[in-house]
Order: C-alpha cells, then sequence, then structure tokens
C-alpha cells in the first residue's frame, strides 16, 4: 500500500514541501487550503511536471480535511507568516486558532497520523497541535532544527568552498534568535570547526545562522524562507517513512531531557516509523547549557503567552 502525506497550507511553504516530496517518490500528496482552487491548481501543476521528472505519486488538492483521509503524516504549515520587523513571536495569536484548528481537523480523518509542524512560532505551535490532538508526544515533531543546521552547513560550505556533504553542524534550542549553534560539535569531515575558522568568522557564522530566518524575510519582503523549510520536511518524512532512526534535531517534547519539562525545543532526535523513536542527550558544558536555558526561557514565554489565549 502507498503511503500517504498531507500538507495542511498549499501557500509558499506547503507547495514547496510538496515538491520536495514529489520528488523524493516517497507518498502519494494532499494540499489542503482554505483558498478555493488554489490547492488544487497546484496538485496539478505538480502532477504534470511528474512525466518530466519520472516519478509516480498521486497528487491531489482539496479545500477539505476530508480528502486526507488515512494520511501517515500530516505536514501543518497553514498560518500567517513573518513580515519584515516582525519576530516568529509576533504570529502567535492568528496562528495558535489556525495550527489548532488544522490539527483538531486533520486528526478526526487521520487518528493514526504523525503530525510535523511547520507554522511558527514552532516550538509553540507544536505545543499546542500536541495539547488539542491530546497526541503521545512521539507522534508530534516540529521542523526546525534541520533547517536551522542546513543554514548553518550552507554558510560553512560557502566560507570554505568544501561540498555540504562533508559539512555537519547541530543548532538545537528554540527557533528563534536565541538557538543554539553547537560549534563544538559541529564538524567537516571529521575535523571540529574551531580548528578549520578562525574565531571572528566561526563567530559571524554562528550570528547569520541565528539571524537566518530574518535574513530571508528582510530581502523577500512580503513572506519569509520556504525552500530550505521544505526540504528539511521532506528529509523527516522520508526518515519517518522508511524508519530510518535518522538522527536530526528538530522540536521535539521534553520530558527531562536537558533538564527541561514540558516544552517543545529543538533536540537531537531519533527519527523512525513511529515518529520520535528517541532524544539524544548530548554532554554539554557550563557554556551550551547556559546557551539552552536562555533559548529555553524564551520558549516558556511563548508557551505562557499561548496559555493566556487558549485553554486545551
Ligand atoms: N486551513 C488551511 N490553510 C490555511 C488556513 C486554514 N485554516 N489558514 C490559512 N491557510 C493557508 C493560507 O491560505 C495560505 O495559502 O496557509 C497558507 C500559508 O501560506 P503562505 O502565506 O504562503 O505562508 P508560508 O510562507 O507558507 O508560511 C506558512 O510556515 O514557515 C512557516 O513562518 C511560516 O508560519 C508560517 C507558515
Amino acid at each position: 500500500m502507498k503511503n500517504k502525506v498531507s500538507i495542511i497550507g498549499a501557500g509558499m511553504t506547503g507547495a514547496t514541501t510538496a515538491h520536495w516530496l514529489a520528488e523524493r517518490e516517497l507518498a502519494d500528496l494532499v494540499l489542503v487550503d482554505i483558498v478555493d482552487g488554489m490547492p488544487q491548481g497546484k496538485a496539478l501543476d505538480l502532477q504534470e511536471s511528474l512525466p518530466v521528472i519520472g516519478k509516480d505519486v498521486v497528487v491531489t488538492g482539496s479545500n477539505s480535511f476530508e480528502s486526507t483521509a488515512g494520511s501517515d503524516i500530516v505536514v501543518i504549515t497553514a498560518g500567517l507568516p513573518r513580515k519584515p520587523g516582525m519576530s516568529r513571536d509576533d504570529l502567535l495569536s492568528a496562528n495558535a486558532e489556525i495550527v489548532g484548528n488544522s490539527t483538531r481537523e486533520s486528526l478526526k480523518y487521520s487518528p493514526e497520523a504523525i503530525i510535523i509542524v511547520l507554522t511558527n512560532p514552532l516550538d509553540t505551535m507544536a505545543y499546542l497541535a500536541m495539547k488539542v490532538g491530546n497526541l503521545p508526544p512521539e507522534r508530534i515533531i516540529g521542523q526546525a532544527g534541520i533547517l536551522d543546521s542546513a543554514r548553518m552547513r550552507a554558510f560553512v560550505a560557502m566560507e570554505l568552498g568544501v561540498s555540504v556533504e562533508n559539512i555537519h553542524c547541530y543548532v538545537l534550542g528554540g527557533h528563534g534568535d536565541d538557538m543554539v549553534p553547537l560549534v563544538r560539535h559541529s564538524n567537516v569531515a571529521g575535523v571540529p570547526l574551531a580548528e578549520i575558522l578562525p574565531a571572528d568568522r566561526l563567530e559571524a557564522i554562528v550570528e547569520r545562522t541565528r539571524k537566518g530566518g530574518g535574513e530571508i524575510v528582510g530581502l523577500l519582503k512580503t513572506g519569509s524562507a520556504f525552500y530550505a523549510p521544505g526540504a528539511a520536511v521532506a528529509q523527516m518524512v522520508e526518515a519517518i517513512l522508511k524508519d530510518k532512526n535518522l538522527i536530526v534535531p528538530t522540536a521535539a517534547y521534553m520530558q527531562g531531557e536537558y533538564g527541561l519539562e514540558d516544552i517543545f525545543f529543538g533536540v537531537p532526535v531519533q527519527l523512525g516509523r513511529q515518529g520520535v523513536a528517541k532524544i539524544i542527550e548530548y554532554q554539554l558544558n557550563e557554556q551550551e547549557q547556559e546557551a539552552l536555558k536562555t533559548s529555553a526561557n524564551g520558549v516558556k514565554q511563548t508557551i505562557a503567552a499561548l496559555e493566556s489565549l487558549v485553554s486545551f
């Protein structure tokens, strides 16, 4: 039986996620959006591209959640993106309602689905989805760490002129400007980054990574990044559907790991068919622990703001 992945929100991120997923030929795809005709049009256009690249999946567009029935994975991208000058947290109240509704409707038709959340503020929206869906924590994952780590990898590759495949970077923490690029754990073909790059260049890369989303928003002016977030989701979906037990940073529900409780937070996670198979705990030094604490405090504040808006 073929796998089925539904994407809620067929805007820039949703449609691009569908594009990356179709290329991987992993599952039939359903795009859902509230805008009449738009998901249908994008789905048909994508379907018509597949003979060119030789991929056989069925892509459907719809304005109804019914079409998502029996999904293995639901990806939630519905909601507003940032505009210049906005933080991800500024999206909280508008997106909380959309994500809450998308979660409830999706689970009505796919009660066993694993949910991947992209809508910002990411960690808090994943928390909301878990609560409103009453989901076991392993079935709800926020996309962010792969994206943030990919940005750092891209910057290192640009600096050194080596293949991105040789570059391994790990960015943990909340998906905000306090995220924590773990320099000590990052390497180029096994050689620690700090041995390759001078301290000032490394610091510049860390800063650019932290503000990577804002850099794109500033350039686009009308919305936020979509190619890299979509590619990150495609990697997560593949890891889950193929039960790869792939270790990647993603936002997962903390139950004591890293000294954190009851928040979603970016940590290294082993992704398999059940979703989060395991959270990996790195040995962190004092400075790294402090940085994670600062980032976690930011996420906790956003969750508190959510709880003043919504009752679960
Ligand atoms: N159900 C389904 N779709 C919805 C709903 C809803 N209740 N509410 C809004 N949408 C759709 C919009 O119609 C729009 O097509 O969500 C889509 C969002 O697309 P864009 O505006 O292009 O935004 P995008 O760049 O995809 O970002 C969406 O993902 O990365 C995050 O920060 C980003 O929170 C933002 C989200």
